[in-house]
């Protein structure tokens, strides 16, 4: 297959990225940077170094089999979200005939749109009533994908990420080894929900190749089993030399509310339609090797 990312240097990208160039796929991906130009070609990755809202990407569509949406940043929200989208439909309604399969479109939103709630268990299939505020927007674009009429779309919502440069915990580790404190933004008693960046990857290369059973389809992503904040928390400060004390924080912005907020997925759709199992060790079980890991890639 042919594959464009967008976003593709980035943390859920780059392991998508390579975990489709060892399938054996031909693999485009889309940077700004001049700089990662080359860490992208090192992996046998096709560098296209252009804004994802420019049209230096479109001649590539008329033979693209999966288009994979997964740029991060504060600056992504529900316009640019909207705009790629709409970019890649109306490219495949301009350069491919119209025989042609629909296009599969990944776009990937997060376990946030669930909402923070710490009783109920939810589902991929769970109804979106309540979700955190920072993504109030996301639930639109995933219909909007899911729905299109001219791209074969498929959602992954991955709960928070964890491995390598930390991603989402960068900032708490960062904390533990130079300001010498542990804190997290919420109340104690909190779960967390969590996914390896390359167990996530191993779930992009079977939507895209399975992306005729996965279309029109929302997969949550996440491990098997929830982990308990507080414990992760008292590991961490242990692991840092801290003495396995820690501190929650009152949240100062929506990012923060949003790190506070437990969601329980318990995903199923990926195991029942792709066959996909995470096999990664756990955050908290595996925290030596993922600090260790964090500290050497800064
Ligand atoms: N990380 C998590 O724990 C997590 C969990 C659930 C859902 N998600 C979602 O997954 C998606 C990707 O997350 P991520 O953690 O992989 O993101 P990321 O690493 O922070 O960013 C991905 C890439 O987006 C590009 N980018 C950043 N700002 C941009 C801008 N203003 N315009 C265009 N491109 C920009 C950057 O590429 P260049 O600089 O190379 O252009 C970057 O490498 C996001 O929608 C995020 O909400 C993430
Ligand atoms: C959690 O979800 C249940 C079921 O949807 C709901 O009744 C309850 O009010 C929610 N709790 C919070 C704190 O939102």
């Amino acid at each position: 297959m042919k594959v464009l990312i967008f976003g593709a240097s980035g943390f859920i990208g780059f392991p998508a990225a390579q975990a489709l160039v060892r399938a054996g796929h031909t693999v485009y991906g889309q940077t700004r940077s001049e700089e990662k130009y080359q860490r992208l070609q090192a992996e046998e990755i096709i560098p296209i170094v252009c804004d994802p809202e420019s049209d230096a990407w479109h001649s590539l569509v008329p033979t693209l089999d999966v288009v994979i949406e997964a740029l991060g940043g504060t600056a992504i929200k529900q316009v640019v979200a909207a705009s790629v989208r709409e970019a890649v439909a109306s490219a495949t309604q301009r350069f491919r005939p119209s025989h042609a399969p629909k296009l599969t479109y990944i776009y990937t939103s997060g376990c946030w749109v669930h909402g923070d709630n710490r009783s109920e268990i939810v589902t991929d299939t769970t109804p979106i009533i309540k979700p955190v505020e920072l993504v109030a927007w996301r639930p639109d674009q995933e219909q909007a994908v899911i729905t299109h009429p001219a791209l074969n779309g498929i959602v992954v919502r991955p709960v928070m990420l964890y491995g390598k440069s930390g991603s989402i915990f960068a900032s708490v580790f960062k904390r533990a080894h130079e300001e010498s404190k542990v804190t997290w933004p919420g109340t104690p008693g909190g779960k967390l929900s969590l996914i390896h960046a390359d167990d996530l990857a191993d779930l992009y290369v079977r939507m895209a190749e399975g992306a005729a059973i996965a279309g029109g389809k929302i997969f949550d992503a996440g491990n098997d089993i929830l982990e308990d904040m507080d414990a992760f928390l008292k590991k961490l400060s242990q692991i840092a030399g801290l003495d396995g004390k820690y501190e929650y924080t009152k949240p100062t912005n929506l990012f923060e509310v949003a790190l506070g907020a437990t969601v329980l997925a318990r995903p199923y759709l990926g195991r029942a339609l792709l066959g996909w199992q995470p096999k990664k060790i756990g955050l908290t079980d595996g925290l030596e090797i993922y600090y260790k890991a964090y500290l050497a890639s800064r």
